[in-house]
């Protein structure tokens, strides 16, 4: 193809996220230069964080995505022509492409694959859901057999990993939802001990129900609600992973959060993180996680948008919550 399609951001959100913010152009495909290769890109990653990215706080862990430039994403894809000695053309890639069907690239942040994994799980497993998940779960909760987790969003891509991940070491599991079908595949496919839909069910009581004991180990993916329940249960030396809080990314002001009197009454540790800070951890977490993988203890389900425009449209999803698993666009 000497054209390819391009998805560029043109105007900042502020409300449902549609065509209206960007601009489909097309592309020449560029010339390589020594020490360049040229990725056709076949899957791109959606991730919750792009409102952020498109909005104009510069107040956040990474710059806003300039206007007029192309959308930032993650994704998989195969060379298909280089001039870099690292990188021959059939090598199966990931990395920082954004919403384009071709991207140049000179090899930073791009990382090699073995080719027999698949995209879909590429992107649900080894990319940012499983890193997201291991570190907060591992570095920050330091989980410990026979203790009590709960997680919020855990029919999501990270906080399903994050459950599978605390069953398999021995922690009782609990995770927050938000449909009835969501609380079904946690229990009966992921093997979590029980669900709470936060949508519907009575949070006090239900959650009274499944950990009698309290809880040791909150993963937060969403805020909300819930997050003022969990507290209220949280056990001495507690530790709480922040690692989303989707409730609030489209609200006009944050949720105010649980009192402060119970992070010192049960000496609780609480510890926000975000992965960009992280990314040079990235050969030690996935040998902390790939052996999960390869156990079959970790399942996955990818909701899978058709075409690069899909994308436009595909983002609010993940707010209504109708994402079921890891949201990926097949160009
Ligand atoms: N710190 C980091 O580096 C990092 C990295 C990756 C992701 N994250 C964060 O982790 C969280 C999960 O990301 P993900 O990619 O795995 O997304 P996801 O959980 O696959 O999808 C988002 C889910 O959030 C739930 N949700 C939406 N609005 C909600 C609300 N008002 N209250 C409660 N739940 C709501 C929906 O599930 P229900 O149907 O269950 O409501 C939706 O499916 C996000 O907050 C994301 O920003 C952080």
């Amino acid at each position: 193809m000497s054209t390819y399609t391009a998805i560029n951001l043109v105007k900042r959100p502020s409300g449902p996220i549609g065509p209206d913010l960007f601009e489909v152009v097309e592309k020449t495909v560029p010339e390589l230069a020594e020490g360049q290769f040229l990725v056709k890109q076949t899957h791109m990653s959606l991730d919750p964080a792009m409102l952020g990215w498109m909005s104009p706080s510069t107040d956040s862990y990474i710059p806003p995505v300039e206007l007029g430039t192309v959308m930032r994403s993650s994704g998989f894809g195969e060379v298909v022509a280089s001039r870099h000695s690292g990188f021959s053309e059939g090598d199966h890639v990931m990395g920082r492409f954004g919403w384009q069907q071709m991207a140049l690239s000179d090899g930073a942040g791009v990382n090699k694959l073995d080719p027999t994994l698949p995209a879909e799980m590429v992107l649900s497993v080894f990319a940012l859901p499983g890193l997201t998940a291991t570190k907060g779960l591992y570095d920050i909760g330091k989980p410990q057999a026979g203790e009590t987790l709960v997680v919020s969003g855990a029919a999501g891509s990270v906080g399903s990993i994050v459950g599978q991940l605390a069953k398999a070491d021995g922690l009782t599991v609990v995770g927050v939802v938000g449909s009835d079908e969501k609380a079904d595949w946690i229990v009966r496919e992921l093997g979590f001990d029980g669900a709470v839909n936060y949508k519907t069910d009575d949070l006090g009581a239900q959650l009274d129900a499944l950990v009698p004991d309290g809880i040791d180990l909150y993963f937060e993916n969403t805020g909300g609600p819930i997050q003022h329940r969990v507290f209220e249960r949280m056990n001495a030396h507690g530790r709480i992973m922040v690692c989303g809080m989707i409730a609030d990314y489209t609200a006009r002001e944050p949720q105010p959060g649980p009192s402060w009197l119970n992070i010192i009454r049960k000496r609780l540790t609480i510890q926000g993180y975000t992965m960009p800070d992280h990314l040079h951890q990235v050969p030690e977490l996935l040998a902390k996680l790939t052996p999960y993988v390869q156990r079959g203890q970790i399942k996955y389900r990818a909701h899978v948008l058709e075409g690069l425009e899909s994308a436009m449209t595909g983002l609010n999803l993940f707010f209504s919550g109708e994402n079921k698993g890891k949201l990926i666009v097949k160009l």
